[in-house]
């Protein structure tokens, strides 16, 4: 019986430039350029396995087996690539994360990186890594910076994301606050799409994203946390006031991330480099130099609200995982 797998970690990534809104919704091309950081503590770990005994697809994320669109968006990913090598076998896929699924964490973008990555292993295509960026980027287009360590990059209309920076070009932390362990209620894709559709400020969003992007590209290649960590902020809050002004109003943050931004704000005031940034959900991630990053660790930990600081550090690149590794 014909049997093919392969096992790959992915890891997420979070915008220091944010990318909301698409320039093409059917190739799924953003209309914003986007520049991330892969992190190391927030980790994918996929097994597929195409097999002849199977007589349809399968997928779970951390045993809970996935049906409706999220099935459907990963037979879609599949399909692609079963297109490409001529296989027509059924597969199976376990997904196992590090950190809390579905909730603004990133875990679209870890996901369907390791899948794209596992299921070209696992039916011996040889892709390049613009390719394989290309094919996450069609399934979720923050999945294209997850192909890649370290500081990434993916412009406005572009196929495949591009390395800015590797992860030892600069040693940040990302303490990632989480204040719930509950899943989010709009999905990134039908967010944006809502936005666009209805926020007033879209159109400015759009317009000033890649001045926005251009400093934060510019910071991080020169290294400095006080120009980053304004940019960075201010990328995090024009999304925010643009989801916002949609309508019926798009409500990512909750009184716990305000709770982490005002503590950030004071860290600041009492001269500690600390800035924040939130998704398309209420947890907030802030970047912050190893020298202070006990110290902004406590602070988060103890607010009110707070369930859990993750600490991270720039990560690698999607790889390929020995049978013996453990998620
Ligand atoms: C707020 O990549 O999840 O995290 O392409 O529709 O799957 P789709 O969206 P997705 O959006 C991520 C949005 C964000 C900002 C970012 O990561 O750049």
């Amino acid at each position: 019986m014909t049997t093919l797998t392969a096992r790959t970690v992915a890891h997420a990534n979070i915008a220091l430039a944010k990318y909301w809104g698409k320039h093409d919704s059917a190739r799924n091309l953003t209309a914003v350029p986007s520049l991330s950081l892969t992190l190391d503590r927030l980790r994918t770990e996929t097994d597929i396995l195409f097999d002849a005994g199977l007589a349809q697809d399968e997928a779970s994320i951390d045993d809970e087996p996935l049906y409706g669109r999220p099935l459907e968006r990963v037979v879609a990913l599949i399909d692609q690539l079963r297109a490409m090598a001529g296989v027509t076998l059924c597969a199976r896929v376990t997904s196992t994360n590090s950190f809390p699924t579905a909730s603004g964490l990133a875990s679209s973008a870890s996901g369907f990186a390791a899948l794209v990555l596992a299921g070209s292993k696992a039916l011996g295509l040889s892709l390049s890594l613009p390719e394989l960026s290309a094919l996450a980027r069609g399934a979720s287009a923050s999945a294209a910076r997850s192909l890649f360590g370290g500081f990434v990059a993916l412009e406005a209309g572009a196929e495949a994301a591009v390395p800015v920076a590797p992860r030892d070009h600069w040693d940040v932390v990302m303490l990632v606050a989480v204040v719930t362990r509950a899943t989010k209620g709009v999905a990134s894709t039908e967010g944006m799409g809502h936005t666009a559709r209805t926020s007033p400020y879209y159109r400015a969003w759009v317009d000033s994203a890649p001045e926005v992007f251009q400093e934060v590209r510019r910071a991080v290649q020169e290294r400095n946390l006080e120009v980053l960590g304004e940019a960075m902020e201010h990328s995090a809050l024009l999304m925010h006031a643009c989801m916002l002004a949609s309508r019926p109003s798009l409500f990512y943050l909750t009184p716990s991330t305000l709770v982490v931004l005002d503590a950030v704000r004071s860290l600041r005031n009492a001269g500690v480099s600390a800035y924040f940034t939130m998704d398309a959900g209420p947890h907030v991630k802030v970047l912050t130099l190893p020298v202070h990053a006990e110290q902004v660790a406590h602070t988060l930990e103890v607010l009110p609200g707070v369930v859990e600081v993750l600490s991270c550090r720039p990560g690698p690149a999607a790889h390929e995982a020995s049978a013996d590794t453990q998620p």
